[in-house]
């Protein structure tokens, strides 16, 4: 019950695996890492950040929460993006939310689920905000897809929206924010069409007709 004895094995299995490709993997992640991509993604186990874009350990800077939200005073999420574009100097943001999301469907449902409901409230703020185009959808499974799309969209404005990413425009580093679905159904990630590189893009983004945000 203490010692989880299947994981230490995978683990030393892995390490073996690693070491057997490369004998200077692991020294050479200790001396550095130098990411060009943070991924903000959701905490589901089926959405495994690393093994779904097939990038090594060192190649991406990670956050993940119940349906990956950017919310303004969470400063977790802000911590992570601040040290990802100004320590690390990472050119690349994925905001990536998957279609069957858990955190979606319960906003959306509206069941009681203790201290997370208050969490999973910026979602359903999103639902009111796109309420006509929602109810708009053929069905609910549909309604729930577009939701986990408009959902990333506004969680790509909220990326662009804080003071790190503005304050890098501002100065001209390169960055772009994008805006990724993934499919648990068949493992395919598809890039909905909001990215921005720069505040001008991200004000039109803001003010877009979201009729056609996917
Ligand atoms: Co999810």
């Amino acid at each position: 019950m203490r010692i989880l004895h299947p994981l230490f094995e995978n683990n030393r299995r892995w390490s073996e695996k690693m070491r057997q490709g490369d004998p200077e993997f692991f020294r050479q992640l200790v001396n550095q890492q130098k990411p060009n991509y943070l991924w903000i993604g959701c905490s589901d186990s089926r959405v495994p950040a690393n093994e779904i874009v097939g990038l090594p350990p060192g190649e991406l800077f990670v956050h993940r929460n119940i349906a990956n939200l950017v919310i303004h005073t969470d400063m977790n999420c802000l911590s992570v993006l601040q040290y990802a574009v100004d320590v690390l100097g990472i050119e690349h943001v994925i905001v990536c939310g998957h279609y069957g999301c858990g955190g979606v469907r319960a906003a959306l449902e509206g069941h009681a689920h203790g201290l997370v409901d208050n969490w999973l409230r910026h979602i359903r703020d999103i639902y009111q905000k796109h309420r006509a185009l929602l109810e708009a959808e053929a069905s609910e499974g549909a309604c729930l897809r577009r939701l986990c799309e408009l959902n990333v969209m506004e969680q790509v404005i909220n990326v662009g929206n804080t003071t790190i990413v503005q304050d890098a425009w501002s100065r001209g580093q390169a960055l772009a924010v994008h805006g990724w679905i993934y499919d648990l159904k068949d493992g395919l990630l598809k890039g909905l069409d909001v990215c921005v590189a720069s505040g001008e893009e991200h004000t039109a983004l803001q003010g877009r007709d979201v009729t056609c945000a996917s």
